[in-house]
């Protein structure tokens, strides 16, 4: 049966990490995958999940299965994080999932089962592989332009005029902050004229949810995902711990789901299990217990709540560092989040790679977190022998 196969291409995002690591120049600078790392270049495992992890060895008096939906404790712990105060009570339903990838292929099956081969309207550009998991799952991906990579703005009104021609029953993946490859969030009245339309044309949203607390701060980072919530009275958030509690190949994720009635949300909850069952079973435990602890925990919480702040602050240091060394770089500066996608081509990038050890994928998308303030001028001068 093998024979039928026709190999794959390896995934470039991650064909990146080792490309960089079987480079022997002691100079090469790796700004490919989204991953953290402080200014010794290090991703370090949190201070407060180390401390949980011991707890959780010490304490942890078995390794019987939880069940489906994961870690109760967990998953509530996190709403009033996304969510604010508001209590969303038995509308708000959903469970934990292996990362935000989990989370989005969960959604995109469930929104397959309610309305087989749903159309699913997408940005770009958006993350390589979300048009992949959302077909994988059956939904039909309509893509259209709301970033413009040469002037580094927002295409907002293209954006509006193509959720404007969206239809009942149609989906819109949002990202919720922090966007990924741009870094071009929305502010609030943008947030609010996009889930009014939403709204108006019964076009339910799916927020990506995967980098809260690493652009203005953990609640700035909700604005949107509440205002469209609040606004379009449903949804679906596929929310990532893998990045704001460094847990990364933990997989530390949860999908929320938003239904009218609390009614519809048990229907969607039996759903969901289902789904899960057939798919992983039950998520991994480990990563989302860390997180429980840290959460339930006021002196844990207060500590991982000040290395995020760290992490967040480190990123813009380096916006502001490139936006001061060039011109070009400025609009950098106003951006969010670990990403930012330059005007490069795809021969440019290459070149980059070769001549200065330099790594980022072929898009020119760069993770500002993969600089220094001391990398900051060799990258700037990389950029600049490119004119
Ligand atoms: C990224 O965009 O670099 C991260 O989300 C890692 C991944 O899985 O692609």
């Amino acid at each position: 049966i093998f024979g039928a196969l026709a190999a794959q291409p390896a995934d470039a995002l991650l064909a990146l990490i080792e490309a960089f690591r079987s480079d022997v120049r002691v100079n090469k600078i790796d700004v490919g995958v989204g991953v953290y790392r402080d200014s010794e270049g290090r991703t370090p495992v949190l201070r407060a999940v180390k401390e949980a992890e011991r707890r959780l060895v010490e304490r942890q008096a078995s390794k019987g299965y939880l069940g489906p939906e994961g870690d109760i404790g967990y998953f509530d712990a996190l709403k009033p994080i996304i969510f604010g105060p508001v209590d969303l009570g038995d509308r708000l339903c959903g469970l934990q999932t292996p990362g935000g990838t989990g989370a989005l292929r969960l959604a995109a099956e469930l929104i397959a089962r309610a309305r087989p081969g749903a159309r699913i309207l997408v940005g770009n550009p958006t993350w390589p592989n979300h048009p992949p998991i959302l077909k994988s799952a059956g939904l039909t991906v309509v893509g259209y332009d709301h970033f413009d990579v040469a002037t580094q703005r927002l295409t907002f009104s293209r954006m509006l005029d193509a959720l404007s021609e969206a239809v009942p029953g149609d989906v819109a993946l949002l990202h919720g902050c922090c966007h990924n490859p741009t870094g071009a969030d929305f502010d609030a009245g943008q947030w609010t004229a996009i889930a009014t339309l939403l709204r108006d044309r019964g076009v339910l949203p799916l927020i990506d949810l995967a980098y809260q607390g690493l652009g203005d701060g953990l609640e700035e980072d909700a604005t949107g995902t509440r205002l469209v919530l609040d606004i379009v009275g449903e949804g679906l958030v596929a929310y990532s711990c893998d990045k704001n509690f460094g847990l990364y190949r933990e997989r530390v994720g949860a999908l929320y789901a938003l239904s009218v009635s609390a009614e519809q949300a048990r229907i969607v909850q039996s759903n969901l299990l289902s789904l899960t069952r057939a798919n992983w079973s039950m998520p991994p435990d480990h990563g989302a217990a860390i997180v429980r602890v840290i959460l339930e925990d006021a002196g844990l919480s207060f500590d991982w709540l000040a290395e995020l702040a760290e992490m967040r602050g480190r990123i813009q240091q380096i916006r502001d560092l490139l936006a001061a060394a060039d011109p070009m770089l400025a609009p950098l500066a106003r951006q969010h989040g670990m990403f930012s996608t330059l005007p490069l081509s795809a021969a440019q990038v290459a070149r980059l790679r070769e001549e200065r050890g330099l790594y980022m994928p072929s898009s020119g998308r760069i993770n500002l977190a993969g600089l220094t303030p001391d990398t900051v001028a060799p990258f700037v001068d990389a950029l600049a022998s490119l004119r």
